[in-house]
């Protein structure tokens, strides 16, 4: 875990959503992103990278009272100010690379905003398939393009302004690595989605999407 990258976060965390989600049109787009997303109520959902719980509040009104959504972010500061939104959500500090989950609990994994981050994303992506459920679906997205978002974050500087999205090539050959088949991937200017479902076994193959 990078500590370097973690205190980052922290430092952001009082601003954050004032940065980021003042406006209503992004919320706008944030709604519509999470309606398809596929979550259905009653389901159990974590959103790794919470950060504030931007996606977090969406994915609990989505899974409804018998759903259970999980707000996971291994920055502290980030949790309390997702927390302090009294959101119905279960905050989780933790590193993506080894969550503190037993196997096949998920029925969806949301990685909003985040996936660039991660140090070892084929650890990441081995990470989320063993929580999911079979047939469970991994889902990572953005709402910028991955060229965007290479340049916000080498125009960030610091502790992220090397973290980029991999090339769909790897993104694609990662995903059926660690156990995949890719449902639907779109890479645009101010958009970007990612949905793969879990399989149990049968190689997947990714010749339609490359
Ligand atoms: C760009 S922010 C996005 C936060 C939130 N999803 C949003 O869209 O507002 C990325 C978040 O991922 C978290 N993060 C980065 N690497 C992480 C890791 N290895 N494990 C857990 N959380 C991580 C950061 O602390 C931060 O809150």
């Amino acid at each position: 875990m990078s500590a370097e990258k973690q205190s980052f976060f922290d430092g952001l965390a009082c601003s954050w959503d004032e940065r980021f989600y003042r406006d209503d049109e992004v919320n706008l787009r944030l709604d519509a992103l999470a309606v398809r997303l596929d979550v259905k109520p009653g389901f159990r959902i974590i959103d790794l990278g919470c950060g504030t719980g931007i996606m977090s509040g969406r994915l609990s009104a989505l899974a409804g009272e018998e759903g259970r959504v999980f707000s996971c972010d291994f920055s502290m500061k980030m949790l309390e100010m997702a927390k302090g939104k009294s959101l119905n959500a279960v905050s989780i500090c933790s590193d993506a690379h080894c969550l503190p989950f037993k196997d096949k609990f998920f029925d969806r994994v949301v990685s909003f905003s985040c996936f660039p981050h991660f140090d070892d994303k084929p650890r990441v992506l081995k990470e989320a398939n063993r929580v999911l459920r079979d047939e469970g679906v991994l889902v990572i997205s953005h709402l910028l393009g991955s060229r965007e978002l290479a340049k916000v974050h080498r125009e960030v500087k610091g502790a992220v302004s090397t973290d980029r999205l991999p090339s769909k090539k790897t993104m694609l050959r990662s995903l059926v690595k660690a156990g995949f088949r890719v449902l639907e991937f779109h890479d645009e200017k101010g958009f970007y989605l990612l949905r793969a479902r879990k399989h149990n076994g049968v190689k997947s193959c990714i010749r339609a999407f490359s």
